[in-house]
């Protein structure tokens, strides 16, 4: 019985796609990183999911690391004013840091991260994301690796939650009206 049948109005990007770009975007990663000392930091809980498969798409040595930060804001509008939920456990001065997203949508909590990331002086500090909506494009941070550009609606899948559910999806989709009502 497929618990998603109903709950999905239509995939965006199939599983198969995702999995192709994250294999693209790990050998890239993989050249670019050769012989640095690479560190992922996952933004929680999202980035789970791209985590475990950017990591076995990369053939160099890298550490994992994870953040979880809540943003303020009403509803599902973010405000830019972000809390620290779990921070590093690890130093990340004269380290290559990729801080890797799930979804970019007004860039707003990753200023945030991106600024205090900086502040504690890495070596380098890039950002990849597996999604990014057009909001994105008014933020001045650069995102040197990105997925997918996607419509400014609501998805689900590949770590992307509705009220908690949907993230493991393998797929990435938008949500049928009735779930939200
Ligand atoms: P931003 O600060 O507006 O870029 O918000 C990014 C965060 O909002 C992501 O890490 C997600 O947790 C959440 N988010 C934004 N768009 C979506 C979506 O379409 N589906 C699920 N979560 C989303």
């Amino acid at each position: 019985m497929d618990a998603y049948a109903d709950d999905i109005e239509k995939v965006l990007i199939k599983a198969d796609e995702i999995q192709a770009k994250l294999v693209e975007m790990g050998e890239q990663i993989t050249r670019d990183y050769e012989g640095r000392k690479l560190l992922l930091i996952g933004v929680l809980k999202g980035a789970f999911v791209v985590m475990a498969d950017l990591s076995r798409a990369l053939t160099i040595h890298c550490r994992m690391d994870w953040m979880a930060v809540s943003s303020y804001g009403s509803g599902s509008q973010s405000s830019g004013v972000v809390r620290i939920l779990k921070d590093l456990s690890t130093d990340v001065t004269g380290l290559h840091v990729l801080l890797v997203e799930d979804i970019i949508d007004t860039g707003l909590t990753l200023s945030y991260l991106v600024s205090n990331l900086r502040s504690r002086g890495p070596a380098s500090l890039n950002v990849l994301t597996v999604f990014r909506k057009p909001e994105a494009a008014r933020n001045p941070v650069d995102i040197t690796y990105v997925g997918f550009d996607i419509p400014n609606e609501f998805v689900v899948g590949y770590g992307l939650d509705y009220d908690g559910l949907y993230r493991n999806l393998t797929s990435v989709g938008a949500l049928s009206p009735h779930v939200y009502s």
